[in-house]
């Protein structure tokens, strides 16, 4: 769907001033179909690369391709991409419909189709109640609603989300990370940045790496998931009374176990090791 190649960004606030390296060389590509997590602490570039496939921001060096399915010129491509930025600007003296509706005009969408999405979308993000607010009225997490509602208005083939979930309660990041899965799985591609790795793990099928403007890793997590397991076991056993706790390696489970069995130990539990993403991405980092 896009191909970023050898992306680089490099700022010089003043013209004596050492140049500095934001996104440094990166390449990778967002297949149609994807869910993909972009993570980094803060300062890793993120927000520096969106700006750049958002076309807010020119890159030093490097180029993107658009796949033709995102449009023929670079209107088309702009139309079809749902844009959550990082601060969005709500224009506080509009109410939260008045803010969609000036959205969807900008999109030229007709006022009957904009009125059904605007209800429709704004009920599935819990936000329908307060569209008569003014929305310098709203809390950051109606903000949030509203935001998400207005990148969807025009049916966008994709999404790029600008840490979509920070500043959200537990019950607004567990609402926000289900709705995304839908669209994704209705056919909506989603590219999210986060610094949250659990919640990438659990709902993106490909994650983005970035530190200090490079790229650490680019692909699948359940490869890289499997990769990394480690094929351990926690064994925990009774013995008069006491629990033991054993970490074994897979050749020595079953010979561990015939062991206890034949002492007459009792067997509570055992448990293959799961690793998680956040472990990896720090094992890769090192
Ligand atoms: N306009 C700019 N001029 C100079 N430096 C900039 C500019 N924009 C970003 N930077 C620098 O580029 C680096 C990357 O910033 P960026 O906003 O892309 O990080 P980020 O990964 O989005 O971080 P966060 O998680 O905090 O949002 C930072 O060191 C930042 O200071
Ligand atoms: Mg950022």
């Amino acid at each position: 769907m896009i191909e970023f190649n050898n992306i680089t960004k490099k700022f010089r606030n003043n013209f004596w001033d050492k140049e500095f390296i934001a996104v440094d060389n990166v390449s990778f590509r967002i297949e149609a179909g994807d869910l993909i997590g972009f993570l980094g602490a803060n300062g890793a570039g993120k927000t520096t690369l969106i700006k750049i496939l958002m076309d807010f921001s020119r890159q030093t060096s490097g180029n993107m391709n658009f796949d033709k399915i995102m449009g023929q010129n670079s209107n088309e491509i702009k139309a079809s991409i749902g844009y959550l930025p990082e601060r969005p600007y709500l224009y506080p003296h509009l109410t939260g419909r008045e803010f969609l509706e000036y959205v969807g005009n900008l999109n030229s969408i007709n006022p009957e189709n904009l009125e059904t999405r605007i209800n429709s979308w704004s009920e599935k993000m819990q936000i329908a109640h307060a569209l008569g607010k003014l929305t310098k009225e709203y809390s950051k997490g109606m903000l949030q609603r509203l935001g998400f509602v207005s990148c969807l208005i025009h049916n966008p083939k994709l999404l790029v989300l600008d840490e979509p979930l920070s500043g959200l309660d537990p019950i607004g990041r567990r609402d926000f990370k289900k709705i995304m899965v839908e669209l994704n799985k209705s056919g909506v591609t989603i590219f999210f940045s986060s610094h949250i790795v659990s919640d990438v793990e659990e709902i993106c099928n490909k994650v983005i790496f970035i530190e200090k403007g490079k790229l650490v890793y680019e692909g699948n997590i359940d490869t890289l998931l499997m990769k990394h397991a480690n094929d351990l076991y926690t064994v925990k056993t009774l013995n008069n009374g006491k629990v033991e706790v054993v970490h074994l390696r897979s050749e020595e489970k079953n010979s561990y176990l015939e062991k206890m069995l034949s002492q007459k130990i009792e067997i509570i539990e055992i448990e293959k090791e799961k690793i998680t993403l956040e472990e990896i991405i720090y094992k890769i980092k090192e």
